[in-house]
């Protein structure tokens, strides 16, 4: 079907959309965390069409695959990984952002799209007490938050022993060293392996007893040349916070690059009684977080913050294309200024999220969010089943079933037969992770719908998964 000539400019299909979220929206408080499990064979199933089915029919199978396998996530009944919903005020952003499908790379392609990025990465500096000449960029994700700010940090490397890496490529660096606590995402260690510095670079400190800790690490640093301390915003296991400020103060005692991986942590600025957890992060060189975790906005939505603008459009600077001038020259656009050239509005989803809820909104979410966390964390404690590992610092928390009378070394099983006889009902998605070499269960309550009843029901239906285990 030639797309010129589909009738209506794709009315039915849009306006099915319409319908069909409405309707699907309306029952995102009952919606349990997966639909059916069994995907068919997508490959058997759908050739490359010769003739198209036209927009109605492509969009209406395209609802109906989502509709049965798609893993619903954006509904409050998703525990697994660290994943946020979807605000209703930036999922209309989003098709908006769509309709109008921008080029972020620059003013000459995208003004709007380029000024509403300005003016959103000026609220998230102001949220976290940064200066306003603070650079702020968006990426696809924290990881390639990590990855802009690490680019910057090995720029910055090279350029304090006269190497120009932009120019001459790493090869001439000397191995830069890199440290951070047992909390480093291995988001982390991916921008590493990426950047060409190894992920045998980084050297992990524990900092359970941080004066210990942090002596180690400056031990370590001594003598190294230029190096980059990483601090982690918000680990996944409990939302703890590494000492920022102890860790900017080895930084810049060593001469060293802060970075601070704020990935869903920084959302913590929101709600005043949790904010200190970040204090010390205006003292950071580079910051990486993201929007579609806890902000509750759609993917793709990082944020990278690097404290000078022009260390940035050094490393992500494109400067050899006659024809790009306009995006690279004087006033160089985002597509200069970060890891993406052509993009996507991705600011414009935030902008409405915060413009439709204020920090008032979003801090109510938040404080939901830890009644919720705290409710489940009181019905552990007072269970002789299952027991707290981690206390939440955020919403997040890790926990185990240790029923009396089981030996430990069956619980490692027992645990993960609980998560995949929960996650097989599909009414929650729980996750597993390790603690100290043991299995536990572990669950993010970050979706903007959590409320304490859902907590209630999760713990029910955790008492009766280990009853019907007649352990
Ligand atoms: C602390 C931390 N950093 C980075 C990431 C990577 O984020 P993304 O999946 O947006 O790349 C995560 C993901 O959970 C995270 O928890």
């Amino acid at each position: 079907m030639d797309p010129l000539y589909e009738n209506g400019l794709g009315r039915s299909a849009l306006e099915f959309v319409l319908a069909s979220t409405f309707e699907r929206q309306a029952k995102l408080p009952d919606l349990h965390a997966y639909s059916e499990r069994e995907l068919p064979d997508l490959i058997e199933e759908f050739p490359l069409p010769q003739y198209g089915i036209g927009s109605l029919g492509s969009v209406r199978t395209l609802w109906d695959l989502c509709n049965r396998y798609a893993a619903n996530t954006i509904g409050p009944r998703y525990f697994d990984f660290v994943i946020g919903g979807v605000l209703p005020a930036a999922l209309a952003a989003d098709w908006v952002t769509a309709t109008f499908d921008q080029n972020a790379a620059g003013r000459v392609t995208g003004d709007l799209a380029t000024e509403v990025e300005i003016l959103v990465m000026r609220w998230l500096k102001e949220l976290l007490g940064l200066t306003a000449d603070w650079h702020g960029v968006m990426v696809p994700s924290a990881t390639y938050g990590n990855v802009a700010g690490l680019a910057c940090a090995r720029q910055w490397c090279g350029q304090q022993i006269a190497i120009d890496v932009v120019m001459d490529g790493a090869r001439g660096l000397p191995p830069i060293k890199v440290v951070g606590s047992s909390f480093v995402h291995p988001s982390v260690e991916k921008a590493l392996q990426m950047l060409g510095m190894g992920r045998k670079c980084l050297t992990r400190f524990d900092l359970t007893d941080p004066d210990t800790g942090l002596a180690r690490m400056r031990e370590a640093l001594a003598d190294s040349g230029p190096a980059i301390v990483i601090a982690s915003a918000g680990e996944v296991n409990g939302g703890e916070f590494d000492p920022i400020t102890r860790l900017a103060q080895v930084a810049r005692e060593t001469g060293a690059w802060l970075h601070v991986d704020a990935a869903f942590g920084m959302i913590a600025a929101f709600d005043p009684n949790l904010a200190e957890n970040l204090d010390g992060i205006h003292l950071a060189d580079s910051i990486a977080a993201d929007g579609h975790k806890w902000l509750n906005v759609p993917y793709d939505s990082g944020f990278a913050l690097i404290r000078e603008k022009e260390i940035a459009n050094r490393t992500f600077g494109m400067p050899s294309a006659p024809y790009l001038e306009d995006l690279t020259g004087a006033s160089p656009g985002f597509a200069s200024l970060g890891p993406d050239a052509s993009r996507r509005a991705r600011a414009f989803p935030v902008f409405v999220a915060l413009l439709a809820y204020g920090t008032a909104g979003i801090r109510n979410m938040i404080k939901r969010q830890m009644k919720a966390i705290s409710r489940l964390v009181a019905l552990i404690d007072d269970s002789t089943d299952y027991r707290i590992l981690i206390r939440p610092t955020l919403p997040i928390v890790t926990f185990r079933a240790e029923p009396p009378g089981i030996l430990e070394d069956e619980l490692d099983e027992l645990n993960q037969a609980i998560a995949s006889k929960v996650n097989a009902t599909g009414h929650f998605a729980v996750g597993v992770t390790m603690v100290s070499g043991r299995k536990a269960l572990r669950v993010a309550l970050l979706n903007w719908g959590i409320t304490d009843v859902i907590a209630h029901e999760l713990f029910a239906e955790l008492s009766a998964t280990l009853a019907d285990m007649d352990v």
